[in-house]
């Protein structure tokens, strides 16, 4: 395993629709558990593949549960309104509040391809949009209001 470096904002990468991924190999298992080993050194509850170079749909996130992988994830319902504080180890040192639904449901693929669902509410709901939207080419700050320099929250 390694830990990778993190692209931080400016990066074109960031912004750019990461694909689906189609055949899971030996080197994209590989590369999951390099983005956990990343995620874990960095504290952070999440990460997405284009925020370590990689334009691909894959995204790992762990809110105090254990470890969560999630491959071609999208979100097919989403309800109620939150209003909470996020950061990105993608932008150190900023933190902002987000607008997000306060519960989601997800499908994704998991480390083996099987179809799976997950049902997160709160902070794993939070951390799912956040990661999703990276997928998209997404960053907390286009949707945050009262961005503020702070000591950043654990947050991918
Ligand atoms: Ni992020």
């Amino acid at each position: 395993m390694a830990i990778l470096p993190i692209y931080k904002d400016g990066h074109q990468i960031l912004r750019k629709k990461a694909q689906p991924v189609i055949k899971i190999t030996k080197k994209i298992e590989k590369l999951i558990k390099d983005m956990l080993e990343t995620m874990y050194d960095a504290n952070g509850a999440g990460l997405a593949a284009p925020q370590i170079g990689i334009s691909m749909q894959l995204v790992v996130i762990d809110v105090g549960q254990g470890p969560m992988v999630l491959i071609n994830p999208v979100i097919v319902k989403g309800s109620g309104k939150s209003v909470d504080v996020e950061g990105c180890l993608s932008i150190p040192g900023l933190i902002g509040y987000v607008e997000r639904f306060e519960q989601v449901t997800v499908e994704a693929l998991d480390i083996k391809g099987r179809p799976y669902k997950v049902e997160g509410e709160g902070f794993l709901a939070r951390a799912l949009q956040h990661e999703i939207d990276h997928l998209q080419g997404i960053l907390y700050t286009d949707k945050a209001t009262n961005i503020t320099k702070e000591v950043p929250v654990n947050e991918g």
